[in-house]
């Protein structure tokens, strides 16, 4: 049959994560691959208390049509989270429940991406990103990560050079580097926009998971209405129920708002009512602070034995917090082959190609440590060091 697709959908391809799937049934295999949570850190049975509330309290109410912006209640936590713990005014009626950030990043595409039209990323990037954008037939172009943070020399030139409609950053624990930004760099980029007038899209789901110290603050902190600001709960409470926001200006949250309307009148107000019930019922920090001791001992757990099995070759980006540590192996040595190699030994990654846009054969990959026992994750990282070895 002869269908006439859309251009848009010519454009997207599966990401290299539909692969990963594939070999992920055996539960043999190694898994350093999806950003996927710990599930022994889901509040499980506090879940269950909260959905058994929610049936026998509010049930005709949450089984019915909602809203489109989202539960009131959970608008308001995020919104008095956001001034307690992160200096930043984002009031409730501002802030648009989504069915993970994910859907965000798209509704952002479908509000302001023409065929065209450039956005600026950084390189390495979420993948995830990269697809949704892609669809929307635009020009990508990318800056380069530093420790830090981004390199501030290449994003004004390329500011001045393409005049990029949006910028699209995670500042905090990247997906996929594990980089954040410093202070003075999240100060900067706010400068830096100001000046070019530029809106940010800031991507922020990790920002929690810091292993020492407290959040940093977003760079929407220092840019009011140039930016728009997206969370999730899916790295701290559970991916599966789907529950992410995205927080913009009055005018641009109108159009967001109708976006969401056309695509699926609202997110489920079920999960909604479920998790808002847990926020309020029980506490929230103490489970953040369980899960940042939980990844901060894993991330170690895995940096040592990376230590012990890489050779001195690869280079390793440690992190402060989040799900991932960015590996750079010798020049030349492709991640995608090692990804095939790997497999045959049971364990698999993400090889860094599908985080860059123009890029193949790669010679990075993404490991996270967040869902395997420390056990598999030594075991692992010895199968890799090994066959990185073989090949030098
Ligand atoms: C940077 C970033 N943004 C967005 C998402 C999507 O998260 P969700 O749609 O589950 O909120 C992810 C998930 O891995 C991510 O790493």
């Amino acid at each position: 049959m002869d269908y006439r697709f859309a251009r848009r959908a010519q454009l997207t391809q599966d990401s290299f994560i539909t692969e990963i799937f594939k070999y992920l049934q055996d539960k043999e295999v190694i898994s350093f691959s999806g950003g996927f949570p710990n599930p022994s850190t889901f509040p499980l049975l506090e879940l269950q208390a909260s959905a058994q509330k929610v049936f026998t309290h509010e049930g005709s109410s949450v089984l019915q049509y909602a809203t489109t912006n989202g539960d009131l209640d959970l608008r308001r936590f995020i919104s008095e989270r956001y001034r307690v713990r992160q200096d930043l005014e984002v009031p409730a009626d501002q802030i648009l429940i989504t069915s993970g950030s994910q859907q965000a990043l798209d509704y952002i595409g479908k509000v302001f991406l023409e065929p065209g039209d450039t956005i600026l990323i950084e390189e390495p990037s979420y993948l995830g990103a990269i697809q949704t954008f892609t669809s929307y037939d635009v020009d990508i172009q990318t800056v380069k990560l530093q420790e830090n943070g981004i390199d501030l020399v290449e994003l004004e030139t390329k500011i001045v050079q393409f005049n990029p409609k949006l910028i699209y950053l995670i500042p905090s624990f990247q997906n996929p580097s594990g980089i954040s930004y410093s202070q003075e760099k999240r100060f900067a980029v706010a400068e830096l926009l100001k000046k070019h007038d530029v809106v940010l899209v800031e991507d922020d789901p990790y920002n929690e998971l810091y292993y020492e110290g407290n959040v940093q603050h977003p760079i929407s902190t220092h840019l009011k209405d140039r930016s728009i600001l997206l969370g999730s709960f899916s790295k701290t409470i559970s991916p599966g129920m789907r529950v992410g926001w995205v927080s913009a200006s009055k005018e641009v949250y109108k159009k967001l708002f109708t976006a969401k309307e056309a695509s699926d009148l609202h997110s489920s107000s079920l999960d909604q009512r479920i998790l808002v019930n847990y926020l309020y019922d029980y506490d929230y920090d103490d489970h953040l602070n369980k899960l940042r001791e939980r990844y901060a001992s894993q991330h170690h757990i895995m940096l040592e034995a990376i230590q012990i099995y890489f050779p001195n070759e690869v280079k390793v980006y440690p992190s402060n917090g989040g799900m991932f540590i960015w590996v750079e192996l010798p020049e030349g040595i492709s991640s995608v082959k090692l990804f095939y190699e790997a497999v045959k030994v049971k364990v698999v990654f993400v090889p860094g190609d599908p985080f860059y846009v123009n890029e193949q054969d790669t010679n990075t990959l993404r490991l996270s440590f967040a869902n395997e026992t420390p056990e598999r994750i030594l075991e692992g990282i010895k199968r890799l060091g090994n066959l990185i070895q073989q090949s030098i």
